[in-house]
């Protein structure tokens, strides 16, 4: 079947719209993805006609939205094949998840002189948490090196799994570089000596199709708003024992099965974790984000995708100055980019100009920008609705920028 790109882009409402009088060519999808109009709609209608707090009321409105949220749960449970909608746990974002995952199993199960093993391409959500959790509790986060292509060198990663190694959480697919990780490879050698393996999916779901049970991941995080949902949910993934075995993370209402002033006792999954009035018509709108993803189908959004990053690749390596880093064999639809000595923030002011948004700058992954020695790179990033023409205006708008540059 041909893939259905013009009615795609039509159910886009923002693709329309004109940047500085051109055309928009949006490029900053690794960033956050555009909704389509399934996903305003869905919200627009909670808000105008079904909208209560939910697993409270025992009125209509209550039970309507207690039933579309949880009718999302199991939209995202059949998208991602988890075992049970118990597994589903709603948060902000994958950063939030990761954060959960490290002060509740972390600090359950990681004690001084445990090891985390992440790798050299980690996002700063997949850094910065286990480093607080080091300094809580005498655990030493390890890090598994990548060659100059953006690779993990796969040798050294099994040297560093030991009976120290309580945990690996790496990411499936690298925001700087597009590095998709050999994920199935790194969850087998884990799993050889029992270590439970997290997988940072932000970049990674929206590109391809992720079955957790096939992965036999034991946690998989990501945010809705890379997923062409809302920004402000997000889900964690954990396999149902692994969740019922830790400790809660945030205390609050929903979450309890008792309060006392002596003591309480907690709701059962997925309550346990989700505190508080949820983000109830986010998680609404993801839930229609991945009806919508399910008519196009995740394998012709992933040949789609190749297409464009192959491209793209491959006239960008015809422009003279112009370096890709991040050159992985395994790669999602991410184009990291340097111009000789145009910083990369000019780079993006200026194609602003011609209305194309692209990212400039570390990409919330310092340590990658120290590995190769950049202070920043200038990214442009894919998405289902992108075109071979948008990428033209693209490459036509780096061709100008380096001839205004000299
Ligand atoms: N992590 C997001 C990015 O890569 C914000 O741009």
């Amino acid at each position: 079947m041909t893939y259905p790109i013009e009615q795609i882009r039509a159910d886009f409402p923002i693709l329309n719209e004109k940047i500085r009088n051109k055309p928009l060519v949006y490029l900053d999808n690794a960033a956050s993805c555009q909704k389509p109009q399934a996903v305003i709609d869905s919200m627009v209608k909670l808000y105008s006609h079904d909208y209560a707090n939910v697993h409270r009321g025992v009125h209509t409105l209550s039970i309507r939205s207690t039933d579309q949220m949880e009718s999302a749960r199991h939209k995202i449970k059949t998208f991602i094949n988890a075992a049970s909608d118990k597994e589903i746990i709603f948060v902000r974002g994958a950063t939030e998840a990761v954060n959960l995952i490290a002060q509740t199993y972390g600090r359950a199960n990681i004690h001084a002189g445990d090891e985390i093993l992440i790798t050299a391409m980690e996002h700063h959500s997949n850094i910065v948490p286990w480093q607080m959790l080091c300094e809580q509790t005498g655990a030493i986060l390890k890090v598994a090196p990548m060659n100059v292509a953006g690779e993990l060198l796969m040798d050294e990663f099994e040297q560093l799994l030991s009976a120290k190694t309580k945990l690996v959480a790496v990411v499936h697919m690298s925001n700087a570089l597009g590095t998709l990780n050999p994920v199935e490879q790194i969850i087998a050698l884990a799993h050889a000596k029992n270590i439970p393996v997290m997988l940072d999916g932000a970049q990674a779901i929206p590109h391809t199709a992720v079955d957790v049970q096939k992965l036999d991941c034991d946690f998989y995080v990501f945010s809705g708003h890379k997923l062409y949902g809302p920004s402000g949910v997000g889900v964690l993934y954990g396999k149902q024992a692994l969740l019922e075995a830790m400790p809660p993370y945030q205390g609050g209402g929903d979450m309890i099965r008792t309060v006392s002033f002596e003591k309480s006792t907690y709701a059962g999954l997925p309550y346990k974790f989700e505190a508080g009035t949820p983000a109830i018509a986010e998680i609404i709108g993801l839930g229609a984000a991945v009806d919508y993803l399910n008519t196009i189908g995740m394998q012709a959004i992933a040949d789609h995708e190749a297409s464009l990053l192959a491209y793209a690749t491959q006239q960008a390596l015809q422009i003279d100055g112009l370096k890709i880093i991040g050159e992985a064999k395994e790669k999602g639809a991410i184009l990291s980019f340097t111009l000789g000595r145009i910083h990369p923030h000019d780079i993006g002011t200026m194609l602003d100009s011609l209305g194309i948004a692209i990212r400039a700058g570390h990409h919330c992954a310092m340590p990658v920008m120290d590995f190769y020695q950049l202070p920043a790179t200038a990214r442009a990033s894919f998405a289902m609705y992108n075109t071979k023409a948008e990428i033209d205006v693209l490459i036509s708008g780096i061709k100008n920028l380096i001839e205004m540059f000299g």
